[in-house]
């Protein structure tokens, strides 16, 4: 399992991820969405305005090119914007963004569990389609707490348990090669962070995936760095009996599930 590695073996696990987050995946971020022909897969931003307000510090964890930090800074006024990415090209592609826009975001390269915020604190908090990949959630959630105001909203969009089932089967464990997580494990996860006393809600959002063709199914993945997460982000292709068990089920599936779950954390006062 990834989370609790050691200090060596983190460093090693997050120079796969930096691999992984660049080249073309950095490149394609912003336009992967175009190989799905259905599929509404974002309730975050909604959520987003209803509960943000005016002059709000936002922290994006995993910001990737700052398209969520565009979206908030374009409809919610004076925000304070701060993104950080452990990717130097999805930083870089981020500070282009805000240079065309005329926007000052604080953009940090660098590992979210390693860097030091010093006395920073944030009005909210979000981390889209990220914490599956960190590697260690419990960590990553308690100090994403501690960084949160008096009165700060965390909000965490993660796959949910059976997210891709038709394909991957449900999750079913702590190990599940996408990541994915049921509510009751993302629970337990909170309790060990030591957000008992907070108010929780969780929101599942469930969806239809639909892609036209297997390969472009499998680019899919790869652009979003779930095809490397079941080859532990090596440098390495799945095996063919593995892609062929996965084309059958794809080929048979009408439409693909998909399923995300959303954390909203209200920290007490
Ligand atoms: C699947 S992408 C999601 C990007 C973005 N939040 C979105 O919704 O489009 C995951 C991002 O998290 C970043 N990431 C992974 N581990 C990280 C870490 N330890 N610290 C900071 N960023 C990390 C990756 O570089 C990548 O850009």
């Amino acid at each position: 399992m990834i989370n609790q590695l050691n200090q060596e073996s983190r460093r090693a696990y997050n120079e796969k991820i930096k691999q992984v987050f660049s080249g073309g995946v950095a490149e394609g971020w912003d336009t992967k969405g175009r190989l799905i022909k259905a599929g509404k897969d974002n309730i975050v931003y909604d959520k987003i305005k209803k509960c943000g307000h005016d002059g709000m510090s936002v922290l994006d964890i995993g910001c990737a090119t700052g398209g969520l930090l565009l979206k908030i800074d374009q409809s919610i006024h004076n925000c304070r914007m701060t993104g950080i990415d452990i990717s130097c090209e999805m930083i870089r592609q981020a500070q282009r963004k805000a240079d065309f826009y005329a926007k000052e975001w604080k953009l940090i390269n660098h590992d979210f569990l390693e860097y030091d915020f010093g006395d920073d604190r944030f009005d909210m908090i979000v981390l889209k389609f990220v914490l599956h990949h960190m590697a260690d959630a419990e960590e990553t959630l308690k100090k994403a707490i501690e960084l949160l105001n008096e009165d700060g909203i965390l909000m965490v969009y993660t796959p949910g348990g059976r997210h891709l089932q038709e394909v991957f089967g449900a999750a079913g464990d702590d190990l599940d090669i996408l990541g994915r997580k049921d509510k009751k494990q993302l629970s337990d996860i909170l309790l060990n962070c030591g957000a008992g006393q907070e108010t929780v809600e969780f929101e599942i959002c469930n969806f239809q995936i639909e892609i036209d063709t297997f390969d472009k199914f499998i680019e899919f993945l790869k652009r979003i760095g779930s095809y490397q997460k079941i080859v532990q982000y090596r440098n390495m292709s799945w095996n063919a009996s593995f892609t062929n068990q996965i084309r059958e089920k794809f080929e048979k599936a009408q439409y693909l599930t998909g399923e995300y779950i959303l954390i909203t954390l209200y920290k007490k006062r």
